[in-house]
């Protein structure tokens, strides 16, 4: 087990909030959709269960209206409002909770804990091993962690400065977002994202989200909010998880039950605590 000495004051910087979380309300449900199945399997075999980052529902609603006993929790007290809104709208009971996953607390222990599109975000180094050590004291014995990670190198636009000449260049330009989508309440909603900072060497990207809402024509509402993201390759954040105390620890390719391969973008962590 590791400790987490030096863990910085800050909360964590994740671009969740205010317009960001309504755009993920409103348009987000079946983002990345193939993943929804695949994390089901999971928690059908193994529950209760605790879906960490659970943003505004998109794997939470689904199992629970598959009957699956889950709990859910996340940084952004807006993504959970928005998630508890919709759960209400169709009936469904959930336990809801704001934590950061590094300071993980919660009444029950579970048989499975999935963390999907959410590793890494808002944090760093220090917080994430931190992380890994909450999962594993909030799992049951012989309860599954499992826990996605986009790879560095699937993101063409932020791995090209991983290059000295091209970091260079770096912060990307302010800009208003190029399309807007229009929402449930008859505004409409555009967001863009840009690059400030890449640190290869301690794997640490910061970006920079935009968003506006637009409503008859007019600029109603304006935000910019930071996201930190951590990356990690196989090998590293395999051996955290055995570090963690984890056991039996497989890798996934995309979200399949079968070996990772090169050409894949997302990996999944599969570990056991004995
Ligand atoms: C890309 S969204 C994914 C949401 C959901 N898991 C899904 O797949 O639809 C990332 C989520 O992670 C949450 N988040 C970011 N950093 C976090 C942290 N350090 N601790 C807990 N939640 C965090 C955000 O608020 C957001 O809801």
């Amino acid at each position: 087990m590791w400790h987490g000495a030096g863990v910085a004051a800050e909360p964590p910087q994740t671009w969740h909030y205010g317009l960001v979380a309504q755009w993920w309300a409103e348009f987000n449900d079946d983002f990345r959709a193939h993943e929804i199945p695949y994390f089901l399997r999971f928690v059908e075999r193994g529950q209760p269960a605790l879906d960490v980052a659970c943003g505004t529902g998109r794997l939470l609603l689904p199992c629970l209206r598959a009957g699956l006993d889950v709990d859910g929790c996340d940084v952004s007290a807006d993504m959970i409002a928005l998630c508890r809104e919709k759960a209400e709208r169709e009936g469904l009971g959930a336990n809801l909770y704001v934590q950061a996953m590094h300071e993980l607390d919660l009444p029950r222990r579970y048989r499975t804990i999935v963390v999907c599109g959410a590793f890494g975000l808002g944090s760093d180094r220090d917080r994430d091993r931190l992380a890994l050590e909450r999962f594993f004291d909030q799992l049951e014995s012989g309860g599954t962690l499992l826990l996605d990670k986009e790879m560095p190198y699937a993101d063409a636009r932020q791995w090209t400065y991983w290059l000295k000449k091209e970091r260079a260049s770096l912060p990307e330009a302010a800009a208003s977002p190029r399309e807007r989508r229009r929402t449930s309440d008859g505004a409409e909603l555009g967001l863009r994202s840009r690059v400030l900072e890449v640190d290869p060497l301690n794997q640490h990207v910061v970006y920079e989200m935009r968003a506006e809402r637009w409503r008859d024509g007019e600029l109603e509402a304006e935000e910019t909010h930071r996201l930190d993201d951590g990356h990690y390759f196989r090998n590293e954040l395999r051996l955290m998880l055995e570090r963690t105390g984890f056991v039996d620890v497989v890798v996934h390719g995309e979200h399949e039950e079968r070996e990772p391969r090169a050409d894949d973008d997302f990996l999944v962590f599969v570990g056991r605590k004995p």
